[in-house]
């Protein structure tokens, strides 16, 4: 199954009845495996949780913490910006180049890397 497939599926499960803005991630990590999350609401709105981060953990969780790819989708009108606070997450497990795509459900994508979206980001390198 594609990343966009595995992105796409995923989003179906989102649970998004405040925003009803269902998001789906799909990311491959070091050991080629795909991983995949959702958005996960909340009615205490702040505790609400983004799909990049359901992957993330789903991808950890696993043993894994180096990311190959991302993969995001929604049914936006621009390819999908991933939040602040998803991109440093990203940062945490990726390269400068890692390849990050960013889709809709209609079919447009945005191909960049993790740098181009989180310029200078702060890293464990930073508090040697
Ligand atoms: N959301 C994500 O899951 N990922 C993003 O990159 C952007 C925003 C979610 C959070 C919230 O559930 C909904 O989209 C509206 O902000």
């Amino acid at each position: 199954m594609s990343l966009r497939d595995a992105a796409l599926f995923v989003r179906e499960r989102a649970y998004a009845p405040y925003s009803g803005f269902k998001v789906g991630a799909a990311v491959k990590g070091s050991d080629g495996a795909v991983y995949r999350g959702c958005n996960v609401e909340n009615a205490a709105y702040p505790e609400g949780t983004c799909a990049e981060a359901g992957a993330i953990a789903a991808m950890v969780a696993a043993g894994v913490t180096r990311l190959a790819e991302v993969y995001v989708i929604a049914d936006s009108p621009r390819p999908v910006p991933p939040c602040g606070g998803c991109r440093q997450k990203i940062a945490e497990f990726a390269d400068p180049g890692t390849p990050v795509t960013l889709a809709t459900v209609a079919g447009e994508e945005l191909v960049t890397t993790v740098g181009e979206l989180l310029p200078g980001a702060f890293l464990s390198s930073d508090m040697e």
